[in-house]
């Protein structure tokens, strides 16, 4: 099999869908409803091209070529990695098997649902930054913006190949859905509750790329471990894109703390707010929100479909095969969150034990959590080379959830739990306030001058592709 795409063909692709005439022509007449979706839905700000990094091989030796170009003709190409033949199923009742080529009936529906989910979210994002370029920091900033845009519209490709391919005329019904549904539409709005809210500045950018979009990079390490080899390979490809996508949200907090220390100590205050940077509290409470909204997306502490899932090899753990256990899991357990009854027969917050199968969702949440502890210890180490003695973190599992154990109550972010009132009066503390919104808005005055960058956040360390900081990026229109 050839890897190198074919960037003559109408859908450069490695599945050598010129094979496929019916599945071709699917694709073909799917496409100009994504391009419709992407000129009414995608990026607002008009430009002539930027310089993109576009997929074209999967193999070691480099994958991607970069080049200016104008994103209407980004070629959004559908690639999967490499086929190991002698791949076996990793974990649950059918270990040990040879993978499956093709979806296994009984599990049709459930690997659609899966699919349509993880779809969802990819166009969702473009979505919620459409509005961005047109306060961009810099024509770097910029530019990311836009890379981050294009590949999320190729991992929306991604899962449209797998409808189409691997799941008939519902699949084909289910790819159209994907364009219709929109993100904070109230009609349609889209699957996930953190892809309806919307990204109304680059702060909230970073955060949802360094939060939100780390909770896709766990999504897709579960789907990568599917017997399911066509998902596999499909989630297994994304990862490597989704690389450049963290790196976006680490180095952007990285940045706008970086600058928040730079005023302070320029100025000796913590209250940069009338000097045009970002005050501590303030990110503290972008952080809060973001982190929050996003361990929601891992949905229930329990849930026996996600139980049932593994079982059948659809979905697995988090570097499954790095796991010292049976990866059957059918006589082990977990202590999960939960409100339990304390010694006055309240309840509180608290940990209760449970099936380890029933507990996936927690095993994945934890991993995510701690790799979240990751990017606070290093805004931490610029907070403290910069000898500010202010530090950032994670609020506490149970802080603001709309979903799971803790979705009835409120509890601050050290993990105190709060009447209603109590938490009505003091919520303006930890989350963003409209006064917090509004002075964070205020700051994001375009800057689309080469080599040029916004007073609240500091210039990168390095630039795209060995690129200078000051490369003209982005050419607008
Ligand atoms: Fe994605
Ligand atoms: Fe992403």
């Amino acid at each position: 099999m050839s890897t190198t795409a074919d960037y003559t063909e109408k859908i450069p692709n490695n599945v050598n869908l010129h094979e496929d005439r019916r599945l071709q022509r699917a694709l073909e007449s799917w496409q100009p409803n994504f391009l419709n979706w992407w000129q009414t839905m995608g990026p607002t700000l008009p430009t002539q091209d930027v310089y993109l990094r576009t997929a074209v091989n999967v193999g070691r030796d480099g994958w991607a070529q970069f080049g200016h170009v104008a994103m209407p003709e980004y070629r959004w190409g559908i690639f999967l990695a490499e086929r190991d033949p002698g791949r076996k199923i990793g974990f649950g009742e059918h270990m040990g098997e040879p993978v499956w080529d093709k979806v296994p009936g009984e599990y049709r529906a459930e690997l659609q649902r899966l699919i349509v989910i993880q779809g969802d979210t990819e166009p969702a994002s473009v979505e919620q930054q459409r509005n961005l370029g047109a306060t961009a920091p810099s024509l770097y900033d910029l530019r990311n913006l836009f890379q981050v845009n294009v590949e999320e519209g190729r991992h929306l490709w991604a899962m449209v190949y797998l409808l189409h391919a691997y799941f008939g005329r519902e699949g084909r019904e289910e790819a159209e859905e994907l364009l219709h549904r929109n993100s904070g539409s109230l009609d349609s709005p889209r699957i996930l509750g953190a892809f309806n809210e919307e990204t109304p500045d680059w702060l909230s950018f970073f955060m949802f790329t360094y939060f939100t979009d780390r909770d896709g990079k766990y999504q897709l390490g579960t789907l990568k471990e599917s017997a399911f080899d066509p998902l596999s390979r499909t989630c297994e490809f994304m990862l490597k894109e989704e690389a450049h996508h963290m790196m976006v949200g680490t180095t952007g907090v990285d940045r706008v703390v970086q600058r928040t220390v730079e005023v302070m100590r320029e100025h000796d205050t913590d209250d940069v707010a009338g000097l045009g940077a970002i005050p501590l509290p303030v990110i503290q409470k972008y952080l809060n929100f973001h982190y929050s909204v996003s361990l929601d997306l891992f949905g229930g502490e329990t849930s026996t479909n996600v139980a049932n899932y593994y079982t059948a090899g659809l979905k697995g753990r988090w570097l499954e095969d790095r796991r010292k256990d049976d990866h059957k899991l059918t006589s082990d357990s977990i202590m999960v969150d939960a409100l339990t009854e304390d010694a006055g027969g309240e309840l509180a917050i608290g940990q209760t034990e449970v099936l380890a199968l029933t507990g996936l969702n927690t095993d994945l949440r934890r991993e995510y959590i701690s790799d979240c502890q990751g990017g606070v210890k290093r805004w931490n180490r610029i907070l403290e080379e910069g000898g500010v003695r202010q530090r950032l973190k994670l609020p506490h599992v149970a802080f603001n959830r709309k979903v799971g154990a803790f979705a009835g109550i409120e509890a601050s972010p050290d993990g105190e739990q709060l009447p209603a009132g109590e938490w009505q009066r003091r919520q303006g503390r930890w989350l963003p306030t409209e006064v917090d919104k509004t002075y964070v808005r205020s700051l994001m005055q375009p800057v689309h001058q080469r080599g040029k960058i916004a007073a609240w956040i500091a210039p990168p360390r390095n630039g795209i592709n060995g690129q200078p900081f000051d490369y003209d990026y982005v050419h607008l229109a």
